[in-house]
């Protein structure tokens, strides 16, 4: 008899995560036998955890905070994404080989594709604002669609940092230089927390955004920040970050279950009910 396919998300803390919503939703409108639970697992513990995966019967599972870089030496493989973008957020097994992978990129991209149809059609220059982890997965992608990267950071030794990983540098501009390289810009993308609840706001006056550029923020609590809102004003084709949250679970829940699952409106509206009551 087959065994059940468990998967897990392991994080500290981990009560937070939306995965096993998400991968809950997959499981029972795909109707598939399978499981996908939080495990709370201190950095101390990561390697333990890790190293008794296959004995605990599990088939893979998520990787969050704090442990997406902890992970990356504890894997016996590791994909193109998750070493060039030095994270990994999926384990599965492939024989006895343990892989860890890095969907970010592929869960933005496809966000992108699905609610701005055509975006990249005419995309020369992508401006990212921010260089912290989400970041790296966003100019990982980018760069892989053919796109110049322009980088915006308050930080710039860290966007400086975050450059050199890339055979194809990115550009490293101060925040102060944003507003002059809106003109040029095809796409733009929020990776920063400023706009969401309880941080600062992310102040940018949209006017001189190149007509017809695409907006992209991906914070999504909450759905419509300001620059979302200012985008839609000035007719931007306007994504906001709860795409990117569910097409990064794609290629996890496909591995581990053995069926690509589909996001759809009834996907999301359980999200955004789940993130209106918390
Ligand atoms: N939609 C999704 O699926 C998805 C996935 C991942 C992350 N996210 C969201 O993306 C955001 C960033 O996540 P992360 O993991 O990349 O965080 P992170 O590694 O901590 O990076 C944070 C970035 O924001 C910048 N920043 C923070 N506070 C700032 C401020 N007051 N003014 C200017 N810049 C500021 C930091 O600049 P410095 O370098 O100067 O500190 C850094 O570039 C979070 O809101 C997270 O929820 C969404």
């Amino acid at each position: 008899m087959t065994a059940t396919p468990r998967a897990f998300v392991i994080g500290q803390p981990i009560t937070h995560s939306r995965s096993p919503l998400l991968h809950g939703h997959w499981l029972e409108t795909l109707g598939l036998p399978g499981s996908y639970e939080r495990v709370e697992v201190a950095p101390e513990r990561l390697a333990e955890f890790v190293s008794g995966l296959r004995q605990a019967g599990f088939v893979g599972g998520n990787v969050t905070v704090p442990h997406k870089t902890g992970v990356l030496a504890l894997v016996d493989e590791l994909d193109d994404a998750a070493r060039t973008i030095g994270a990994v957020n999926t384990l599965w097994f492939e024989g006895d080989r343990l892989w860890g992978g890095n969907t970010d990129a592929i869960g933005f991209l496809s966000a992108l594709d699905q609610e701005a149809p055509g975006w990249d059609e005419e995309a020369r220059v992508a401006t990212v604002i921010g260089a912290g982890g989400a970041a790296r997965a966003i100019v990982y992608g980018l760069l892989q669609r053919g796109l110049d990267v322009w980088l915006v950071n308050r930080s710039r030794g860290t966007a400086e940092a975050l450059s050199q990983s890339f055979a194809r540098l990115p550009s490293v501009h101060d925040l102060d230089a944003l507003p002059g390289l809106l003109s040029d810009t095809d796409l733009l993308v929020n990776t920063t927390a400023l706009g969401m609840t309880g941080k600062p706001p992310l102040v940018l006056d949209l006017a001189g955004l190149k007509p017809g550029s695409t907006v992209c923020d991906i914070v999504y609590a909450p759905l419509e920040t300001d620059l979302l809102r200012q985008a839609r004003a000035g007719c931007h084709p306007a994504v906001g970050g709860l795409g990117m949250l569910m097409h990064q679970a794609v290629p996890g829940f496909a591995r581990w279950f053995g069926r690509v699952p589909e996001v759809t409106p009834a996907l999301r509206a359980t999200l955004e009910a789940d993130l209106a009551r918390r």
